[in-house]
């Protein structure tokens, strides 16, 4: 018998994480992670067909159609899911973050003209090919973490011609790349140079000029908005993702970052797909957010580099939220990509524990992105994407810390990472 493409059986695994659950995982439910001992997982043309345990699970399995990967002392998870981040973007801030740790503000630095601003004129002056090659550098980096499935935004572009190119270099990486890559439409980051002082003009021409273009090219499956204190207001915010939804656009707002403006109120009263950062978001928001299903995406390597307060996860989960873990990788803010980061502030200082870390960076990611019936957990009949640890359990990834425990990624059934014989990108120390 021929193998067949995507034919994948993975069996000894010392803990089969199934993080089992076509749906975000609100609450309690988030420290539930399925896992299964001596567990084996079959893919077939890329699609999960079997899980559970070993013996269960190989039994009438002719063992010459597949390739085998034996996991013996090893933990198998689904692959991680990184539900926020700009990763498409022309070049670096390395001296604004040099200011701010002489003591500047990120929102200092912005009205003094730099920040985001400073990333729209280099990446306007970018050409595609340029922001793809970098772009896939950048998502390399993260398939060696571990992620399977990314958001990426647009936003510095501020201009039609540049957010199309923005989330056309996407959907060419998306093609091109094993990652999977959702596509958010992010006009309303900033307000640029051609509007200032005026952003409800700047957000009349994304509805009149842009969303449509947008929509009509079919580039996006989500638009979000910096919802900030001198950036885009509530009222602003509102009306451009009425707007967009009519172009087919889930709605998702950069909210309560750095202060307490009402976007977590917004998140839910729209129904939002996800509100992320959530610094400052109120009780009152956050419980309304949890009653209304929007999942909170935190971002906390985000606040570790503004040196902010960290999102209050601890009392989000308590309060019944679906929480969702990701990078936020972005030129200004927050430039990493590290997943062990993630799951090393996430646990040493949000008062998350290992378990609900685990749920937050799959199955929650994937419902931050509307893609829980497809991705995040390992369950028969979703996509075969999944990590293997060279450690034999999941709890390794906050203990061993900052540092990369992804020993392969598979993706769609395909061994797509392998350290042993490419060189590890990124297992230095991170703390
Ligand atoms: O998520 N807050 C707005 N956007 C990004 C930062 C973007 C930048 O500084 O370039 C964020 O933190
Ligand atoms: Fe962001």
């Amino acid at each position: 018998m021929i193998q067949m493409d995507g034919n994948l059986i993975i069996r000894n695994a010392a803990e089969l994480v199934t993080v089992s659950g076509f749906a975000g995982k609100k609450g309690s439910a988030m420290a539930d992670l399925g896992v299964v001992r001596n567990g084996a997982v079959v893919v077939e043309r890329g699609t999960i067909t079997r899980v559970g345990s070993t013996d269960e699970v190989l039994g009438g399995l002719d063992p010459a159609r597949y390739s085998v990967i034996d996991a013996t002392g090893k933990a198998v998870l689904p692959g991680f899911v990184d539900a926020h981040t700009h990763f498409v973007f022309g070049g670096f801030r390395a001296e604004e973050f040099s200011f701010r740790l002489r003591g500047m503000s990120y929102m200092e630095i912005m009205q003094r003209g730099g920040g985001i601003a400073s990333s729209v004129e280099a990446t306007r002056s970018t050409t595609k090919d340029q922001l793809i090659a970098s772009g896939k550098k950048r998502l390399d980096r993260m398939l060696s973490f571990g992620v399977t499935t990314v958001e990426g935004k647009s936003g510095y572009g501020l201009d039609r011609e540049t957010e199309i190119k923005q989330l056309e270099v996407m959907k060419v990486l998306d093609a091109t790349h094993p990652i999977d890559i959702a596509r958010t439409f992010l006009g309303a980051h900033a307000v640029p140079k051609e509007y200032r002082g005026d952003p409800d003009r700047y957000v009349d021409y994304l509805i009149r000029d842009v969303l449509p273009e947008i929509g009509r090219l079919n580039l996006a499956q989500f638009c979000d908005v910096f919802c900030e204190k001198g950036v885009f207001d509530l009222a602003q915010s509102r009306r451009l993702l009425d707007a967009a939804r009519s172009f087919g656009l889930a709605p998702k707002l950069h909210a309560d970052e750095l202060t307490p403006l009402g976007g977590a109120e917004l998140a839910a009263e729209l129904g939002a797909v996800s509100a992320d950062h959530l610094l400052y978001a109120s009780e009152e928001g956050i419980a309304r957010m949890a009653a209304r299903d929007v999942v909170a995406v935190l971002l906390p390597a985000t606040a570790f580099t503004l040196k902010e307060p960290y999102a209050p996860a601890r009392s989000m989960i308590d309060r019944g939220c679906a929480v969702a873990l990701a990078t936020d990788f972005n030129p200004g803010s927050c430039f990493s990509e590290s997943i062990p980061l993630i799951f090393a502030l996430a646990t040493l200082y949000m008062g998350m524990t290992p378990e609900e870390a685990v749920t937050a960076c799959t199955l929650n990611g994937a419902a931050a992105l509307g893609r829980a019936e497809t991705i995040g957990s390992l369950d028969a009949g979703k996509q075969g994407d999944l990590i293997i640890l060279e450690f034999p359990s999941y709890l390794f990834i906050p203990y061993h810390v900052g540092v990369n425990c992804v020993e392969k990624v598979v993706k769609r059934g395909k061994v797509v990472y392998d350290s042993e014989t490419e060189p590890r990108r990124g297992s230095e120390s991170c703390l």
